[in-house]
């Protein structure tokens, strides 16, 4: 049997901070506004020169020192983005190419701000299979290009960064570590209620901006975070109280909150990071993770329990011994 171990783990977020208070100088909000609905104090925005590929790029050297391997050691790249550098070819085989790997595969996933909880539960597919034995997994957005800096409904959520995992793959007579198990969904109905225009075979649209029902997409957020949350634990039948830390998509305080409370787990299990970077999309599970480890509160053993919503509607959970 072979169990896929978290071997590293990386972060970049780009140097430029814009607070709170920046953001009211250029749009009718405050910082008690945007602080009491969300939790987020700031958000940090890539350089003009940076694009997804050179966050992803720091992310994954980060990850790869922290693993104590080789680039060249990594048999397969999934990065998930929904700001990919180009149309074609994919982000991912420019990392592979930025990082002077010549063999493997890479590839991105799109699935918005669960797009890494799809990322690594396919990558753990892939490593039990036994296809592939060390994968880099990157979650990376600039979504500071997709804003509409003068819509206060949406600008004040979002901010640009990257993180990464190293997927490593170990012969055990049981899994002992590494994922448990992992679910993903989506349903395509709720498609409208969070979106952003501008791909090459739309005839027209009125914008390239993010577009959001705000309301609708909080409430799906805790209802199918919830479910999946419940659904996954009892297939593994994992109690709730053994979960030491929840690591969920930093989108919301509240959103964070509510699904904790709903799931009767303790608000101080919960890894928090979205008041210092924002929504980060696909980023934001990676960087929350990078954070805690290197804060000292994840430590190698503990229990941890992955989870995320966005666009699409998608969602999923992945349920990891660190
Ligand atoms: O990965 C998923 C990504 N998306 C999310 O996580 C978003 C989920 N949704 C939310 O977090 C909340 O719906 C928001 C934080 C986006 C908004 O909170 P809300 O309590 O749903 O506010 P609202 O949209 O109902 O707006 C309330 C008021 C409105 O004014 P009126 O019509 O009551 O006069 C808005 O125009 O707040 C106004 N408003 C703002 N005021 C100051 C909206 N945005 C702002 C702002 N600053 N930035």
């Amino acid at each position: 049997m072979i169990n896929t171990i978290v071997k590293g783990i990386g972060m970049y977020l780009p140097e430029k901070i814009l607070t709170n208070d920046d953001i009211s100088e250029f749009v009718n909000t405050s910082h008690e506004w945007i602080y009491e609905r969300t939790g987020i104090r700031q958000r940090h925005i890539a350089s003009e020169d940076q694009m997804t590929s050179d966050l992803a790029h720091m992310a994954a050297l980060d990850a790869i020192q922290d693993a104590n391997i080789n680039a060249a050691d990594i048999d397969l790249i999934i990065l998930a983005t929904s700001t990919p550098d180009q149309v074609f070819p994919s982000t991912a085989v420019k990392l592979q190419d930025i990082l002077n790997i010549k063999r493997g595969a890479a590839f991105d996933i799109h699935a918005v701000c669960s797009g890494f909880i799809y990322a690594l539960s396919t990558a753990d597919n892939f490593i039990k299979s036994g296809k592939y034995k060390r994968i880099l997994v990157v979650g990376s957005e600039v979504y500071s290009r997709i804003l509409d800096w003068k819509d206060r409904s949406t600008c004040v959520l979002f901010g640009d960064a990257s993180g990464a995992f190293i997927l490593e793959g170990q012969n055990k007579n049981s899994i002992t570590s590494g994922i448990i198990d992992s679910v993903i969904r989506s349903d395509g109905q709720y498609r409208g209620k969070l979106y952003c225009d501008g791909g090459p075979s739309m005839k027209s649209s009125t914008d390239n901006f993010i577009n959001m029902d705000g309301k609708e997409v909080y409430k799906h957020a805790v209802e199918k975070q919830t479910a999946i949350v419940e659904e996954l634990l009892d297939s593994a039948g994992v109690d709730i109280d053994a979960i030491d830390w929840f690591v969920p998509h930093q989108a919301n305080l509240r959103i964070l909150q509510t699904t904790a409370k709903k799931l009767k787990l303790k608000e101080e299990k919960i890894i928090v990071t979205v008041d210092k970077h924002a929504n980060t999309s696909s980023a934001s599970i990676p960087v929350a993770m990078a954070t805690a480890v290197k804060d000292g509160k994840i430590k190698r053993g503990d229990m941890l329990l992955l989870e995320a919503f966005g666009a699409g509607f998608t969602w999923g959970a992945v349920l990891l011994r660190y």
